[in-house]
């Protein structure tokens, strides 16, 4: 399992929270940055971690701003990405086991550190159900199609 993980300026605290968590847990992480706390555009971060996840480089992908609002907006314009911007363990749950999102998208200014944290386990635990779900998820691919 690796996972590449991003941020703007709004987001590189819990992002460097989620990295030193990624350390201590022994998994295994891409940081796309930002590296600096400079203010910079969350879709130039949302890119490469979504390019990453749909070219099977990592298995999924982590975004963080200062709402998760605007790097979810971003990923999902990417083919086959499916990002939820969540702030609470049962959201994250369900995204990945009814949705099958591939990117988990959080808010600096809206979660502490210590719940990122646990929604990223609650997240990291589930598993996509499959079965009805699945023809949930063709239907949203198809919608791509669309653009
Ligand atoms: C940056 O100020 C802020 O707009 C950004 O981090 C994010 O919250 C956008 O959705």
């Amino acid at each position: 399992m690796k996972i590449a993980v991003g941020s703007d300026h709004g987001g590189i605290h819990l992002k460097k929270e989620i990295v030193a968590y990624f350390e201590s847990k022994g998994i295994a992480y891409e940081d796309c940055g930002a590296f600096i706390e400079e203010s910079v555009d969350y879709p130039d971060y949302a890119s490469p971690v979504g390019e990453k996840v749909v070219n099977k480089e990592v298995d999924l992908g982590i975004l963080v701003c200062g709402t998760g609002i605007g790097m979810s907006i971003a990923a999902n314009k990417i083919r086959g990405i499916r990002a939820a911007v969540v702030s609470d363990e049962f959201s994250a749950r369900m995204s990945r086991e009814h949705n099958n999102a591939n990117i988990l998208c959080l808010g600096e200014r809206v979660v502490g550190r210590d719940l990122a944290l646990s929604i990223i386990d609650a997240w990291l635990e589930a598993t996509f159900q499959g079965n009805r779900h699945e023809r949930r998820i063709e239907k949203i691919a198809k919608l791509e199609e669309l653009r």
